[in-house]
C-alpha cells in the first residue's frame, strides 16, 4: 500500500480487508493484520495455512515479513482483525517477532461487529528474549 501522508487510512479497515484474504481452510480461524510504519505506510498480512499443518504462517508475522522485505522496520501500531466474537491478541510467537522490531508497539484488535481491545507489546510480552548478536560467535 502507498504511504498515506494524512494518516487517513484506517488501520482497522486495512486489517479487515486483509482478513478477507486469509487462507485458513484447516483451522477455519481467519486472521488479518495491518502494520503502520512510523512514516505512515500500511503493510498488511493474513494467516496462510498449509496441508502440512506446521507450516501455517500467522497474519501478524506475515505482515512484519512483508514490511521488512520492503525495507520497512519502524512500526508504530499493528491492528488485528478476526471473525471471532472477542478481540484476539497475537500469539506468543508473533509477540516475539514484533519485539524484534518494535518492543513498544501498540496492538489493537477488532472483531467484525465492532469490539475492540488495545494493548502494548510491553504488557503482552514482559521480559522478552533478546539475543546479543555477539553471543555465540567465535
Ligand atoms: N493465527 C494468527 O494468524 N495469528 C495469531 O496471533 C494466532 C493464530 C492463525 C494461525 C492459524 O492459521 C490459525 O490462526 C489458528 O491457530
Amino acid at each position: 500500500m502507498k504511504p498515506d501522508p494524512k494518516q487517513k487510512t484506517s488501520l482497522r479497515e486495512a486489517a479487515l480487508r486483509a482478513l478477507d484474504n486469509a487462507y485458513a481452510p484447516y483451522s477455519n480461524f481467519r486472521v488479518g493484520a495491518a502494520l503502520r510504519t512510523s512514516s505512515g505506510e500500511v503493510v498488511t498480512g493474513c494467516n496462510m495455512e498449509n496441508s502440512a499443518y506446521g507450516l501455517a504462517i500467522c497474519a501478524e508475522t506475515l505482515a512484519v515479513a512483508s514490511a521488512v522485505s520492503q525495507g520497512l522496520t519502524d512500526f508504530d501500531e499493528i491492528a488485528i482483525a478476526t471473525d471471532d466474537s472477542e478481540p484476539t491478541p497475537p500469539c506468543g510467537a508473533c509477540r516475539q517477532v514484533l519485539n524484534e522490531f518494535a518492543p513498544n508497539i501498540k496492538i489493537s484488535s477488532y472483531t467484525r461487529d465492532g469490539r475492540e481491545a488495545v494493548w502494548t507489546l510491553d504488557e503482552l510480552l514482559p521480559h522478552a528474549f533478546v539475543l546479543n548478536p555477539s553471543r555465540g560467535r567465535v
